[in-house]
C-alpha cells in the first residue's frame, strides 16, 4: 500500500496547563516536565463526527480520488457518543452522497492507526479494495474523570485521516496484543435491564501510568527493532520516527534506545496532548503540509495502547506509481 492523501482536524478550543491548574491540583511545571504537553485541543462547541468528516474530506481531496471510488472506510476509534451506528458510516455520509462502500470501526486503542494499516494492506492485497479511507477520530477527554489530575491533563481530542491505495510503500509491519486489562481501561455505562440493574461497572479512565510507560518503551523498541531486522536496516537508515504522541519522556526513552537524534522524531504532543490513535495520522498530515516528507524517505511508525496492544509500520514515502 501507499499513502496518497492526508487530512486532519482539531477542535477549536485550546486549553493551556495553567487553565487546568485553575481547577485541578496541578501546575504547568509538573505537566510540562513530566509529559512535554503545553496545550491540548478539547471538544466544546464542536463534535467528533464533524472533525472526523473534515479530516476525511481533506484526505480524499488531497488524494485526487473521487469519493465514489473509495472502496472501504475504516475508522479507528476507542469510544464516542454513538455506540451504533459506527463512526465510519457517519463519516461516509459526510464525504458525499455517492459514497456507498463498506464501513467498519476498529478499536486498536492508541495503536489503532497501525492496526488499520494492517487491515487495509490485507484488503488491497486480496483485491477487495483499490482505495481505502482510514480515519482515526478520538475524544479521550470524554473518558476522563476531570477531578483526577493523573489522567485528565494528558489527553486531547482530534482526527487524522489518510487515503491508501496499492503500491510498494509498506515495507514491513507488526501488530501485537497481550491481554492486560487492568493497567489502562475505561468502562462505559450501559443501560440497566429488568434482570441487571448494576451500574457500578461504569468507570472513567483508569491508568497505571508507570506500568504503561514501561510497557510502551519496551513494546515500541521491540517492534521497531523487529522491523529493522526484518528489513535489513539500521536505526540510522530511518529518516523519521513517527511515534504515538503520549509522553515526551516515552519518546525520549525510545529515541535513546535507538541511539538517534532528536530531529528525527517530529512531535505535536506539546500542542495537542495525547490524541490516541489520531496522533500519528495528524502528525503525518502536518509533515506533509509542511513539505517535510520527501519522496523516498523512510518512515518508522510505532504506537502502543490499552489492551495492551502495540503496532509498528515501516513506510517508504511517495505517491503510488
Ligand atoms: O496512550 C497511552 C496512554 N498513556 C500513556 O502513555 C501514559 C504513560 N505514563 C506516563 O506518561 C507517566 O507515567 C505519567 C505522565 C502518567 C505520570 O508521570 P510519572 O513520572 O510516572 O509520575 P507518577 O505517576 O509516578 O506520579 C508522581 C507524582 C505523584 O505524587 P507523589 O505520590 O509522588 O506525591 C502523583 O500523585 O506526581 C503526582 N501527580 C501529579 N502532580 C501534579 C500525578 N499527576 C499529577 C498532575 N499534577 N497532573
Amino acid at each position: 500500500m501507499q499513502i496518497i492523501g492526508t487530512g486532519s482536524a482539531l477542535p477549536e478550543k485550546v486549553v493551556s496547563n495553567d487553565m487546568l491548574a485553575g481547577f485541578l491540583d496541578t501546575s504547568d511545571e509538573w505537566i510540562t516536565s513530566r509529559t512535554g504537553i503545553a496545550t491540548r485541543r478539547l471538544l466544546s462547541n464542536d463534535n467528533l463526527g464533524d472533525l472526523a468528516i473534515a479530516a476525511a474530506r481533506q484526505a480524499v481531496a488531497s488524494s485526487g480520488v473521487d469519493c465514489n471510488d473509495i472502496d472501504y472506510i475504516i475508522c479507528s476509534n476507542v469510544a464516542n457518543n454513538y455506540v451504533t451506528p459506527s463512526l465510519s458510516t457517519i463519516i461516509q455520509g459526510g464525504i458525499g452522497d455517492e459514497c456507498s462502500c463498506p464501513c467498519m470501526d476498529l478499536n486498536g486503542a492508541c495503536a489503532g492507526f497501525i492496526y488499520a494499516i494492517d487491515i487495509a494492506e490485507a484488503l488491497l492485497k486480496t483485491d477487495r479494495a483499490k482505495h481505502i479511507l482510514i480515519v482515526c477520530a478520538e475524544e479521550p477527554s470524554k473518558f476522563c474523570n476531570w477531578h483526577q489530575r493523573e489522567t485528565s491533563v494528558l489527553f486531547g481530542d482530534g482526527a487524522g485521516a489518510v487515503v491508501v491505495t496499492g503500491g510498494d510503500g509498506l515495507l514491513a509491519r507488526r501488530v501485537t496484543a497481550k491481554s492486560q486489562k487492568d493497567v489502562l481501561y475505561y468502562k462505559r455505562p450501559l443501560e440497566t435491564t429488568p434482570y441487571d440493574r448494576s451500574t457500578e461497572n461504569a468507570e472513567p479512565l483508569v491508568m497505571h501510568g508507570r506500568d504503561v510507560f514501561r510497557m510502551a518503551v519496551q513494546g515500541s523498541l521491540a517492534d521497531i527493532n523487529a522491523l529493522l531486522t526484518e528489513s535489513g536496516l539500521k536505526p540510522d537508515d530511518i529518516d523519521f520516527y513517527l511515534l504515538h504522541q503520549a509522553n515526551m519522556r516515552i519518546i525520549k526513552s525510545i529515541r535513546e534506545g535507538l541511539g538517534q537524534e532528536e530531529q528525527k522524531f517530529p512531535c505535536n504532543l506539546q500542542r495537542y496532548g495525547n490524541t490516541s490513535s489520531a496522533s500519528i495520522p495528524i502528525l503525518i498530515d502536518e509533515l506533509t503540509t509542511e513539505g517535510r516528507l520527501k519522496d523516498g524517505a523512510l518512515l518508522m511508525l510505532s504506537a502502543f495502547g490499552a489492551g495492551f496492544v502495540t503496532g509498528a509500520a515501516l513506510l517508504r514515502w511517495g505517491k503510488a506509481a
